[in-house]
């Protein structure tokens, strides 16, 4: 399946273009050469600090007519600085104006996460605020009337866990879409994936390639590396796939859409074609035996500065 349906009909392309650490000077052309290639979903954050250079390749592609925005899903996250409801819509403009867009197709809360506004990350501890302080159901209403205001189709969470998810889901009017999440092999979540299955939320899995590329900071020196498993290269030599599709293909057939990062022309037609990969219920089998509860994104930043967030209290 290379789309799936929302609640109100639209279809969303299963396999997207991540487009986190794209540095500048390589993601316009990054994301050019995947919508050539046939790539309709494009995953940005306004934190990427990257989305000016994506609007202007959306505009080129438009204008040569290689694609039409209404073939295209474009989400975009709203940075933890804004969670204030009256910073949500002009976060959203900004946006907008750096993707050349009068809409998204989804906008999602990035983190359950708040910092003082104009920051980009929190300094010292007194930058966090406490989600006590602004709660997330006050961010949504913000989210809401961006919906009402026809700047985005969809509205959504990140990094959000089964009783953050919960939480949300009591207070609000408009329910949440999508939760974008870390997911792989080494990070199932399977209980997170079957509540929002049971609650209309699509799951969008992030670093389903294992985010090798991520900054030192966020790495450990021993940490396991998701591409180079034997579980996952024996299935890759036996079904006749390299090991990134198969783990692209896993997370395609348990639902939910995949949005693995690339730069690399190869790579980006490699991870496409991973939606003609099928694997087999043993294949599911094995992987399944292979998770590990590995976060890649820890969430530990969150915590480093001091302040009232912790990691473990992020995914509670
Ligand atoms: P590159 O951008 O040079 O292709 P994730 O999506 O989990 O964050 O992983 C992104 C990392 O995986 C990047 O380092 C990216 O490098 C690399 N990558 C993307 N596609 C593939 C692939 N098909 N095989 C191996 N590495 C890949």
């Amino acid at each position: 399946m290379d789309h799936l349906e929302l609640q109100n009909g639209d279809a969303m392309p299963t396999l997207g273009l991540g487009t986190w650490k794209s540095a500048p000077g390589e993601v316009g052309a990054a994301v050019k050469a995947a919508i050539s290639l046939g790539y309709r979903h494009i995953d940005c954050a306004a934190i990427y600090a990257n989305e000016a250079e994506i609007g202007q390749a959306l505009a080129d592609c438009f204008a040569a007519g290689i694609v039409t925005r209404d073939q295209l899903w474009i989400t975009s996250k709203l940075w933890n600085d804004s969670h204030a409801p009256e910073h949500v819509m002009p976060a959203l403009d900004k946006t907008l104006a750096d993707l050349r867009l009068d809409y998204l197709d989804a906008y999602l809360i990035h983190w359950p996460v708040c910092i003082a506004h104009g920051l980009l990350y929190p300094r010292q501890p007194s930058d966090l605020i406490r989600l006590e302080e602004l709660p997330i159901a006050a961010t949504w209403t913000g989210l809401e009337r961006c919906v009402d205001a026809g700047k985005c189709r969809h509205i959504g969470v990140s990094n959000f866990s089964v009783s953050k998810l919960a939480g949300l889901l009591d207070e609000c009017e408009r329910k949440p879409a999508i939760n974008q999440v870390e997911l792989h092999p080494y990070l199932q979540q399977d209980g997170l994936v079957e509540f929002c299955a049971a609650n209309g939320v699509h799951v969008t899995g992030y670093s389903p390639l294992g985010s090798l590329d991520r900054p030192a900071a966020l790495k450990q020196d021993d940490e396991p590396i998701l591409l180079r498993d034997p579980g996952i290269a024996e299935i890759a030599a036996r079904v006749g796939a390299t090991p990134a599709q198969v783990l692209l293909a896993w997370g395609l057939a348990r639902g939910t859409s995949v949005i693995p990062k690339s730069v690399n022309p190869a790579r980006l037609a490699e991870n496409l074609a991973a939606v003609q990969v099928a694997l087999s219920d043993d294949d599911i089998q094995v992987i399944a035996k292979l998770d590990r509860g590995r976060r890649y994104v820890d969430g530990e930043y969150w915590a480093s500065v001091g302040g009232p967030y912790t990691a473990a209290g992020i995914w509670s």
